[in-house]
C-alpha cells in the first residue's frame, strides 16, 4: 500500500526508553498502516510495545528512529485529528457522566443546547441514559468504560486510538461493551488502532489484526479478517473462518512464550 493512502502511516519505527541509565528498546522496526476507516487491532504479549506504540501515535512520546504519519504529515506534539481512550478510563472524577461526555464537545465550542443533546444521544447508545448526573466514583467499572467510549464518540477524531478501552472487566461486560462499541463504530466508521490481549475480541472487531512479537516489540504476522460487516459482536465467534483465525493468530502468541 502506498503511503498516501493511509489515515496513519508507521515506518521503521524505533522506540527506547532510558530509565534509571537503563535503556530499553521497546520497539523496533515497526512499519503499519491503517487505512481510512480501516479496523485495525494489535494483540501481543505483555510489555511487547502496544502502548508505547499508541504513545507514539498520540503524539505523547517522540521515537528514537522511523517515523509515524497521520495524512501523510509526520505526527509532532499532539495532533488534533487523534482521540485516545487510556487503560485506564480517566474521566473527571469532579464532572458528572453527562459533562465528562460533553466536554470535548465543549472544547470544540458547539452550543451547549447542542452538546447536552449529542452527550445524551451517545449516554443512550452505550445504555447509561439514566445516569448523567452521576458522578464517576457512583458507577461501577464497566459503566465508566462506557462513559469513556461514549466520551470518545463525543470528540470523534480522525482516528481512534484504543489501548484495551474495555479494560479488566468480566467477560460478560466485556462482551455488551464490545456489542454496543462495535454497533456504533460501524455507523461512524473512522479509522481505529486498537489495542488488546483478547484474541476473540480483535477478531470480532477488526478488519486487520496485528500479532506483535515480545519485547523489542515487532510486527511478526497480520490477518485480515474476511467477515461480514455488519457482524454481530458474540455470534460471529462460531463462523467457520472465525475459528480458523483464532486458530493461526494463537500459535502466533503462544510461539512469542
Ligand atoms: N516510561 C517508561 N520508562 C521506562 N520503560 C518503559 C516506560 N514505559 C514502558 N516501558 C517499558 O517498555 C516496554 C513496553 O511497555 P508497554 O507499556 O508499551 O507494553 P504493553 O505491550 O503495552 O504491555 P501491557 O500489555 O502489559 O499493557 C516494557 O518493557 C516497559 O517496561
Ligand atoms: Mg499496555
Amino acid at each position: 500500500m502506498n503511503d498516501n493512502e493511509s489515515k496513519l502511516a508507521i515506518r521503521d519505527l524505533k522506540v527506547e526508553y532510558d530509565a534509571k541509565g537503563r535503556r530499553t528498546v521497546a520497539l523496533e522496526q515497526v512499519n503499519l498502516n491503517v487505512k481510512d476507516g480501516e479496523f485495525v487491532s494489535v494483540v501481543g504479549p505483555s510489555g511487547c510495545g502496544k502502548s508505547t506504540l499508541l504513545k507514539v501515535v498520540s503524539g505523547l512520546l517522540r521515537p528514537a528512529g522511523g517515523t509515524a504519519s497521520i495524512d501523510g504529515k509526520e505526527i509532532a506534539g499532539v495532533p488534533d485529528q487523534v482521540g485516545m481512550v487510556f487503560q485506564n478510563d480517566a474521566l473527571l472524577p469532579w464532572k458528572t457522566v453527562i459533562d465528562n461526555v460533553r466536554l470535548p464537545l465543549e472544547i470544540k465550542g458547539v452550543p451547549r443546547k447542542e452538546q447536552l443533546h449529542e452527550a445524551q444521544r451517545l449516554l443512550g447508545m452505550v445504555g447509561l441514559e439514566g445516569f448523567a448526573s452521576y458522578y464517576p466514583k457512583q458507577l461501577s467499572g464497566g459503566m465508566r468504560k462506557r462513559v469513556a467510549l461514549a466520551r470518545t464518540f463525543a470528540y470523534d477524531p480522525e482516528i481512534y486510538l484504543m489501548d484495551e478501552p474495555f479494560g479488566p472487566l468480566d467477560a460478560q461486560t466485556r462482551v455488551k461493551i464490545g456489542e454496543q462499541f462495535l454497533k456504533i463504530w460501524e455507523q461512524v466508521g473512522k479509522s481505529v488502532l486498537f489495542i488488546t490481549h483478547d484474541i476473540e475480541e480483535a477478531i470480532a472487531l477488526s478488519d486487520r489484526v496485528v500479532v506483535m512479537s515480545a519485547r523489542p516489540g515487532r510486527i511478526k504476522a497480520e490477518f485480515n479478517v474476511r467477515l461480514e460487516r455488519p457482524r454481530p459482536f458474540y455470534d460471529i465467534r462460531f463462523d467457520p473462518l472465525f475459528k480458523d483465525l483464532q486458530k493461526e493468530i494463537w500459535a502466533q502468541m503462544a510461539d512469542e512464550g
